[in-house]
């Protein structure tokens, strides 16, 4: 479970998180909807302990993210995937090379086993047959799930998802949905999906929360929101979203 409670954090003299409180309990998609700008990538960055709050807490199975040391927040982030907008791949590796990074980040696995790992996530996201292409010579959709793939190398039990369908059309978009679900469903598991897409909320996620000035505006399951008369959740998930 990941558990944020009252968390506060100033970036370039502007109160970001301001009394910020999100629960993603086990085994679901928590998606994190709202305006740009107003800190969705900044709450995953606190997931990872990649920023610390000012104050609260940001709890991963009941430990303390914040108070974590260089070796706990490794072993954090070996369970805990992450895929970057746009797949954020080094260009000049393969596929395979891209996927493999965190396993070598995390210690020697023998070749063998590594390689192993490698193809069998490239398989679980449909890009098994493009092991060996360069990112600058593959599709969107495919970087994307080339990430994908990268963030769950590890085996994760979480992973976070920021913007995972940006810049792809619906098509594509849609591919990349049923991918999610079926890292919930298949892998178990858990995930806190940041998106503005009304398709990727509806179709992944388990609960819905919209981010307004620093904390959760309305929070609530796909269904209550679907249906919910504020003003947020119809702007993000009323008739007129995409
Ligand atoms: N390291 C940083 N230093 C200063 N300002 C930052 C930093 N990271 C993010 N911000 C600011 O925090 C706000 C929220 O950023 P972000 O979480 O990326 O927004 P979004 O909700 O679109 O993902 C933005 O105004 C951004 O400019
Ligand atoms: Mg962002």
């Amino acid at each position: 479970m990941i558990e944020l409670r009252d968390v506060h954090k100033r970036l370039g003299g502007r109160q970001i998180l301001d009394g910020l409180t999100l629960t993603v309990p086990e085994g679901m998609n928590f998606v994190l909807m709202g305006p740009s700008g107003t800190g969705k990538s900044v709450t995953l960055r606190h997931v990872i302990g990649i920023l610390k709050p000012d104050q609260g807490s940001v709890r991963v199975d009941g430990q303390e993210v914040p108070a974590m040391d260089r070796a706990q927040l490794m072993a954090l982030r070996k369970r805990m995937g992450y895929l970057f907008q746009n797949g954020a791949l080094i260009n000049w590796l393969t596929v395979a090379e891209n996927v493999a990074l965190p396993l070598r980040e995390h210690g020697r696995l023998p070749r063998a086993e590594t390689d192993d790992r490698v193809h069998e996530v490239l398989r679980l996201v449909g890009m098994d047959h493009a092991a060996h292409q360069y990112p600058p010579s593959i599709s969107g959709g495919m970087r994307l799930r080339t990430g994908l793939a990268r963030a769950l190398v590890t085996k994760p039990e979480y992973v976070l998802y920021d913007e995972p369908n940006a810049g792809l059309d619906p098509i594509i978009s849609q591919q990349i949905h049923e991918l999610i679900v079926e890292v919930r469903d298949k892998v178990g598991v858990t995930g806190l999906v940041v998106t503005h897409s009304r398709a990727c909320a509806t179709f992944c996620g388990d609960r819905i929360g919209i981010l307004e000035q620093g904390r959760l505006a309305v929070e609530g399951t796909v269904a209550e929101l679907a249906h919910s008369d504020h003003p947020l959740a119809r702007a993000f998930l009323g008739g007129d979203a995409d």
